[in-house]
């Protein structure tokens, strides 16, 4: 026979084991949803057209204008310019260097980041989501 005590105990491992699963379900989830919302690069920049991961440079003098490298197809990334093209590795979209469309299969421009300056640190912080 079963005590009540011996219940109570099975009963507060069970409850323990739940509430760990449930706190990491929690914390695994909330990182995992997490997204990066700005991109942040110090230093000098190069003239033209560079590229930093989620981030298009086009810098032309004091003219300076962020793109995201998703294509607006099915979002791989853009990771290089061709004859003042740039190109998509996946299915070939092009684009100018103002982000506008040149060849298909993608449908929009690339979409134009909003971005501010601290001067105290020399940094550009691009923001993601604009
Ligand atoms: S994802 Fe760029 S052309 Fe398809």
């Amino acid at each position: 026979m079963i005590s009540r005590r011996n219940v109570f105990r099975k009963m507060k491992w069970i409850i323990l084991a739940f509430l760990g699963y449930a706190g990491y379900r929690t914390s695994h989830r909330t990182m995992s949803t997490e997204k990066a919302t700005q991109y942040r690069i110090t230093g000098h920049l190069a003239e033209g057209i560079s590229f930093y991961g989620p981030v298009i440079l086009q810098k032309n003098g004091s003219h300076i204008r962020f793109f995201s490298s998703s294509c607006t197809h099915l979002g791989c990334q853009i990771t290089e310019e061709n004859n003042r093209k740039l190109v998509c590795p996946c299915h070939g979209s092009e684009f100018s260097t103002d982000g506008e469309i040149l060849k298909g299969p993608a449908g929009k421009p690339l979409r134009e980041l909003t971005f501010s300056y601290h001067r105290e640190k020399d940094e550009y912080i691009v923001h993601l989501s604009s």
